[in-house]
């Protein structure tokens, strides 16, 4: 019987999880997406060019692969349908690889309407939501007011549609806003999507997955965004609506905890944030611009300048508690080869006070403590192997698993597959 291993970002999303999961892959028949919805973007690299998977699983591109999407999704037919025929386009026989949970919940148009109308009515203390509709989808999931593509292959869809929309526009007619968007053609074409979803296999994919298990494949599980976005443990209000932790992956997927096993914890050897909220080792200056270019930090899904910074040691160690991180797996250790000093907050003072502790209180005062370490001044992504790191990078590296007492088990340094050094 094999496991369910599980890849997820430690930090605030973006932390190159598509191209773990691309990497990974290889070694798993089975990729599937346990929530979160076209929120994320995923960025999987071809040579020079590169492709964002917003709603299907990164182990698409591989031969033979399922990619399943599972019931803790929220699924948008409109994206899914645009993304499905971009992938068509490259050659890929996208029907006969993804599959799709009937207990996924569906994002329909008023949800995207609502996300820009609740954004608005908050003003200045906005989340920075990717405005997809995923806060109000799974408000609706929650709620039980919410949509399954189950339903879609049932009598009576078109009256829950129409009951969910009115339900929709008499909240937005509570709001003082305007927004260009025409309903009408959006739903149309929704719609119709959401006939092209059909044409996929459903399935019942809690006993898939475990079914699947059984047979003796090995099943990895694709987290989007970030632990510190969890609805949960994230600097709440400004998360995300889903469940980012290893926990979800349970719950997503309708798999036990006890058949999880590895759980790789992706982090990038900074930090990076798109959207509100704090952010504590945040680097507003030249040093900030200096990664955001270098690192090319600029959002796969909306287009806005990520916030930047350095990496947050109390942030990173808790995100592996909650999760229980077994691997970890450092990404873009390269975007810092130009730096004369490199550094890592090893604790916040808060409100003055020194603390190792991820604070609850999101408007609080926290001031980073810094450890510095000295450049390494070369170029990462040429190391083809542990031997030809530079003592300095090691020493950086060193202190990370020391730190979390978890072992760093891949380094990525460049966006290609071959610029990904596997450690024992
Ligand atoms: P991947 O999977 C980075 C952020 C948004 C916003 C907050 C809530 O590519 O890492 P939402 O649209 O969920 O209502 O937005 O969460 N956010 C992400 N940030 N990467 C993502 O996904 C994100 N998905 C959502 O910017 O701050
Ligand atoms: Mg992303």
């Amino acid at each position: 019987m094999k496991t369910l291993d599980v890849v997820l970002g430690l930090q605030w999303g973006d932390e190159g999880k598509g191209k773990i999961v691309d990497v990974l892959a290889e070694r798993y028949p089975v990729v599937a997406r346990f929530q979160g919805g076209p929120n994320a973007g995923h960025s999987i690299q071809f040579g020079k060019t590169s492709f964002v998977l917003h709603s299907v699983p990164s182990g698409v591109f591989r031969n033979g692969s399922i990619n399943i999407i599972g019931n803790g999704v929220v699924l948008d037919p409109t994206i899914f349908r645009e993304e499905c025929q971009a992938i068509e386009a490259l050659g890929v026989p996208v029907r006969e690889r993804v599959k799709i949970a009937r207990r996924t919940h569906l994002i329909v148009p008023t949800h995207k309407l609502l996300d820009a109308a609740d954004e608005a009515a908050l003003g200045k203390a906005k989340i920075g939501s990717t405005l997809k509709g995923i806060g109000p989808a799974y408000s609706d999931k929650t709620g039980r007011n919410g949509l399954r593509v189950g339903d879609l292959l049932e009598a009576g869809f078109d009256e829950k549609y129409a009951t969910l929309k009115r339900k929709h526009m008499a909240r937005l007619a509570q709001y003082d806003f305007t927004y260009p968007f025409d309903l009408e053609a959006a739903e149309a074409q929704w719609l119709a999507d959401a006939e092209y979803l059909k044409t996929f296999e459903i399935i019942d994919a809690e006993y898939e997955t475990n079914a699947l298990l059984q047979a003796d494949k090995a099943i990895l599980a694709e987290g989007a965004q970030g632990s510190m976005l969890d609805v949960d443990f994230g600097s709440y209000p400004f998360v995300t609506s889903s469940s980012t932790a290893c926990a979800g992956a349970c719950t997503g997927l309708g798999v036990a905890p006890g058949r999880i096993g590895k759980v790789y914890g992706v982090f990038k050897a900074y930090c990076t944030r798109v959207g509100s909220g704090p952010f504590p080792t945040e680097l507003s200056d030249a040093t900030g611009e200096a990664l955001r270019q270098k690192g090319h930090e600029f959002g796969a899904t909306t287009g806005r300048p990520r916030r930047t910074g350095w990496l947050d040691l109390p942030a990173l160690k808790f995100a592996v508690m909650i999760s229980g991180v077994t691997d970890l797996i450092m990404m873009k250790a390269d975007v810092l080869d130009g730096f004369d000093t490199v550094k890592v907050a090893c604790g916040y003072r808060v409100d003055g006070v020194r603390t190792d502790r991820v604070p609850y209180d999101v408007y609080a005062e926290i001031e980073p403590v810094y450890k510095e370490f000295k450049g390494w001044k070369c170029d990462l992504g040429n190391c083809r192997s542990e031997a030809e790191l530079p003592e300095a990078f090691k020493a950086y590296i060193a202190y990370i698993e020391q730190e979390t007492g978890v072992p760093i088990r891949i380094l990525s340094l460049g966006p290609d597959r071959d610029q990904t050094i596997i450690r024992q």
